[in-house]
C-alpha cells in the first residue's frame, strides 16, 4: 500500500544499474519510491534494503510495455510528484542485422512506454510535479545501435514537446542524456567494444550510476522550478566532441 505523507516518485527499471541508483538517491531525498521493474526478485530485495534503512518504498513487477497494466498501476496510486522514465533496452548489432521487429520492440520499451506512463501520470499530477526521462548521449549518433539511437532521439523530442504541452499546468519535463555508464546493460558489449568506447571518453573512464542519479535528484527536486524541456548531458564531456589528448 502506498504510504501518504511523503512525496511520491515512480521510477521504471529501478531494480538495476542507473535506475537502482536513482531509486536509492530519491529515497534518500525523502521520496516514497514506487519501483517498477520486470525483475521482481531484485526489486523486492531493493525495497527491503531501503526499508531496513528507514526509507519508504514499494515494488511492482509490471511490464512497462503492457499498457493496461501501466494505466491500472497509475490509477491505483495517489498523484505522482515525480515520474522517472528510466527503463530501457539496448541491443548492440550492425545495422544490416536489425529487423523491423527489433526496431518495434526497442520503441515499445524506450518510447511508447514512456508516453503511456507520462500520459497516465499527467492526468492526475498537480502543479509542481516533475517528469525526468532517461535518454542517452547516443541520441546524437552511435554505430551498431540504430534502433536504440532512434528511440532515444525520440525520447528527447518527446521531452521537448511534452514540456510545452504541460507547462501551463506547472508540470516540468526534462531529460538526462547519460554517456557511457558502468551498469549491467554494458554486458552485451564485447571487451573490444568497451575498450573502444573508453578510448573515446575524455575522462578515460565510464561514469557511475550515481552520477546520473545526482542529476535526476536535481531535476526532481521541489526546489528546481524554472527548468523545462532541457536535456542534461552526463557524459564526462564526450558530447563536446574533442579528444582527450
Ligand atoms: P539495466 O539493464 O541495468 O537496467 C534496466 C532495468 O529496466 C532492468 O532492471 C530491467 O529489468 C528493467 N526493464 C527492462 N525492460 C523492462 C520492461 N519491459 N518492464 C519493466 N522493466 C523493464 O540498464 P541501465 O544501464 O541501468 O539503463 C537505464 C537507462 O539508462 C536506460 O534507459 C538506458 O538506455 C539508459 N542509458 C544507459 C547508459 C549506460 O551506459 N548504461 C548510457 C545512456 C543511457
Amino acid at each position: 500500500m502506498t504510504m501518504t505523507g511523503n512525496r511520491l516518485a515512480l521510477v521504471t527499471g529501478g531494480a538495476s544499474g542507473i535506475g537502482r541508483a536513482i531509486v536509492e538517491r530519491l529515497a534518500e531525498d525523502g521520496f516514497h519510491i514506487v519501483l517498477v521493474d520486470l525483475n521482481r526478485e531484485r526489486a523486492d530485495d531493493l525495497v527491503r534494503a531501503l526499508k531496513d534503512k528507514g526509507q519508504s518504498a514499494e515494488a511492482h513487477a509490471t511490464d512497462i510495455t503492457n499498457e493496461e497494466a501501466v494505466r491500472a498501476l497509475i490509477d491505483q496510486l495517489p498523484p505522482l510528484d515525480v515520474l522517472v522514465n528510466n527503463a530501457g533496452i539496448l541491443r548492440d548489432q550492425p545495422f544490416e542485422n536489425c529487423t523491423a521487429a527489433d526496431f518495434r520492440r526497442t520503441y515499445e520499451v524506450n518510447m511508447i512506454a514512456v508516453f503511456n506512463f507520462a500520459q497516465a501520470a499527467i492526468a492526475k499530477m498537480r502543479p509542481g510535479a516533475k517528469i525526468v526521462n532517461i535518454a542517452s548521449r547516443a541520441y546524437l549518433g552511435a554505430r551498431n545501435q540504430i534502433d536504440y539511437v532512434a528511440s532515444k532521439g525520440a525520447v528527447v523530442s518527446f521531452t521537448r514537446a511534452l514540456a510545452m504541452e504541460v507547462i501551463k499546468r506547472g508540470i516540468l519535463v526534462n531529460a538526462v542524456a547519460p554517456g557511457l555508464i558502468d551498469t549491467p546493460i554494458l554486458r552485451g558489449f564485447t571487451p573490444e567494444r568497451i575498450e573502444a568506447q573508453l578510448a573515446l571518453q575524455p575522462t578515460g573512464k565510464a561514469g557511475k550510476p550515481e552520477d546520473v542519479a545526482n542529476a535526476v535528484s536535481f531535476l526532481a527536486s521541489p526546489r528546481t522550478d524554472f527548468i523545462t524541456g532541457q536535456v542534461l548531458f552526463i557524459d564526462g564531456g564526450k558530447s563536446l566532441g574533442g579528444s582527450a589528448v
